[in-house]
């Protein structure tokens, strides 16, 4: 049995486009995957830790085997336990809306909690950067309203796929099938979505 984790980005549940495609997905991928357990995290659900200073002092203060407090202990504790549970998982599903030609700030807090040296990455000055996650699976479901292409010009500029696939590489995750559903804004919608549903489910349907 393997255990796909779905992340969701969008606030607006059932409105969201990302949302309706990632539901296709994961339909067709309990269709095709019936023993496998999907787990789902709703950035909006969670209540994340702060990265604030007293956070990071913990951090620091136990890769630099220093003693730490035992309010500090637990403090990195719970952002371990985050971790793990990310590291944890098989494959990987995403749904992220485009905000500000970027990602949803929920989800750039849960990325600044998991991406991190030691748990998720590595360096050293033989072998450089080195992702720990392992090279899982993944899929993202991209919604955004307008359309981003070398024929649309280069003043639109989409940090959102290049953003968010940086990152999943950085952690050594680098086989990543993405789904565009998009422009979400306007008359091309209902056929962007369309196509998007469609490819979701053939992407789950092997996955
Ligand atoms: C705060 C905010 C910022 C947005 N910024 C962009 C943007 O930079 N580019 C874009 O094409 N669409 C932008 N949109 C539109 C969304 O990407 C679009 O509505 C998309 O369908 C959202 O995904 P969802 O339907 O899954 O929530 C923005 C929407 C919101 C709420």
């Amino acid at each position: 049995m393997s255990t796909l984790l779905y992340i969701e980005a969008s606030p607006r549940k059932e409105k969201s486009i990302s949302i309706q495609v990632s539901q296709a997905f994961l339909q067709a991928y309990q269709q095709s995957h019936p023993n496998d357990q999907i787990i789902k995290l709703d950035l909006w659900q969670l209540l994340l830790p702060e990265v604030e200073d007293q956070l990071l002092e913990s951090r620091y203060a136990l890769a630099q085997n220093q003693s730490p407090t035992a309010e500090q202990k637990a403090a990195w504790k719970a952002v371990e336990n985050i971790i793990s549970q990310f590291k944890q998982a098989d494959r990987y599903l995403f749904s992220i809306p485009m905000w500000n030609f970027s990602i949803p700030y929920k989800l750039k807090h849960y990325i600044d909690l998991i991406v991190q040296p030691d748990y998720t990455f590595s360096f050293s000055p033989q072998e450089g950067y080195k992702g720990l996650v392992g090279n899982k699976p993944a899929a993202v479901v991209y919604a955004r309203g307008g359309e981003y292409s070398s024929e649309i010009g280069p003043e639109l500029k989409d940090f959102q796929t290049h953003y968010f696939e940086t990152v999943l590489n950085f952690m050594g995750i680098t086989t990543i099938q993405s789904i565009i559903a998009g422009p979400t804004a306007g008359p091309k919608k209902e056929e962007a979505v369309e196509q998007a549903i469609q490819q979701a489910v053939q992407i789950a349907a092997k996955f």
